[in-house]
């Protein structure tokens, strides 16, 4: 299936017209056991749910076919295949580098869990390879890395960062959660695993909490469908299927989020309000050329920082009217947010503490007039 599109992938990977009813769209497969021929005589290789889902099998192959890799799972939430990730691949002693501004849920659960277990990790700059390379040590495992980050929007340069990895024995996570599989593909840029909050720009109507991870390497499939049927954090039918629906769309949408965040961006670089606009897309941005390197396009997902400080850019998320105050992203509605109280607060005193004069754009598919009115009349 490499051969083909984008979108050809997006709406086709996975399944075909059914052989019986011919239903072109995958059925939930609201069932949790399968009928067996004989002791373990399995049809199409089913026998209970948590271990394997028909409905669940389609989002797996469509990921893995979106990302370019070869195996594909599927997981209740991105901090559930966060969490298999960080098991199937580390163990006590060993150690992994995150990004300094890394996804307040992913630095809580390595800080917070991880290292009681005896996981020992270091922070570093996303978009500074060198120290990132200076932060693995003999026992690094894992080099874990967002782009672009959440909520700074910081780009790695995925390909060097492989690099690095591997000449140091240690493997590549890359969370493509922000950039989506439709503008990046980190398993073709020399990534070992690709996560994904699906509950994002995938599903992309904010109606379902998911996650999936893509790889090339049939020893870390296997370590990961261990862990996904031995600990059991799986998604259910409908949810699989939800995230299915999203994805046959994600094409267009992403290009309309694109287009909405470009016009927005031009905005809020004009006003006199904004002090700071971070978007990979703006020449001036630090990671411009090696988002323009790995990336199609720059996102649908802006950082402000706001005059004022932390009152005046609370006041800002308060006041808009088509944008939603919300945590979450990716969703066709817009969303703002203040990182430092709701997505991050878990940052608060580390060392990825985020300003307080920041706000996140989630930026939806409206008319980018009404979303250029709702912003301007909220800075005032
Ligand atoms: C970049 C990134 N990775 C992972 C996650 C965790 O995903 P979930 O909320 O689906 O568990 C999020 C959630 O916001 C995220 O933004």
């Amino acid at each position: 299936m490499t051969d083909q599109g984008f979108s050809t992938k997006a709406i086709h990977a996975g399944w075909d017209p059914e052989a019986r009813t011919g239903a072109v769209n995958v059925p939930i497969y609201a069932s949790s056991t399968f009928a067996q021929d004989g002791v373990g005589g399995m049809r199409d290789g089913f026998e209970y749910a948590r271990t394997g889902n028909p409905t669940r099998r389609v989002l797996e192959e469509n990921m893995a076919a979106i990302e370019n890799g070869t195996y594909g799972r599927g997981f209740s939430s991105g901090m559930a295949a966060t969490d298999a990730i960080l098991r199937a691949t580390l163990r006590p002693g060993d150690h992994l580098v995150i990004p300094n501004d890394a996804y307040g849920g992913t630095y809580r659960l390595i800080d917070k869990v991880f290292s009681q277990w005896g996981i020992e990790y270091s922070v570093a700059p996303v978009n500074d390879v060198a120290a990132i390379a200076r932060a693995i040590k003999p026992n690094t495992k894992l080099v874990w890395i967002e782009t672009p980050t959440n909520p700074l929007l910081n780009v790695g340069d995925i390909a060097a960062t492989a690099q690095i990895a591997h000449d140091a024995g240690a493997k590549l996570v890359v969370d493509n959660t922000f950039a989506t599989p439709y503008l990046q593909q980190p398993l073709d840029l020399g990534a070992d695993i690709v996560v994904h909050s699906t509950t994002k720009y995938l599903g992309g109507h904010s109606d379902v909490v998911g996650g999936a991870l893509v790889t090339n390497d049939s020893q870390i499939d296997a370590d990961i469908a261990f862990l996904q049927n031995g600990a059991g954090a799986v998604p259910g039918p409908f949810d699989a299927y939800l995230t299915m629906r999203g994805i046959k769309t994600l094409a267009v949408r992403m290009e309309r989020h694109c287009d909405n965040a470009e016009k927005l961006v031009e905005v809020l670089s004009a006003h006199p309000k904004v002090t700071e606009v971070l978007y990979p897309g703006l020449e001036s941005h630090p990671g411009h050329a090696a988002a323009a390197k790995q990336m199609r396009r720059f996102g649908g997902m802006i950082s402000v920082r706001i005059a004022g400080g932390q009152i005046a850019a609370q006041e800002f998320c308060a006041r808009t009217k088509v944008f939603t105050l919300a945590e979450s992203l990716g969703g066709i509605e817009s969303l703002i947010e203040h990182p430092g109280a709701m997505t991050h607060a878990s940052t608060a005193g580390s060392l990825l503490e985020v300003p307080a004069d920041l706000v996140r754009l989630s930026v939806g598919i409206e008319d980018i007039d009404d979303l250029v009115a709702d912003v301007e009349q909220a800075l005032g």
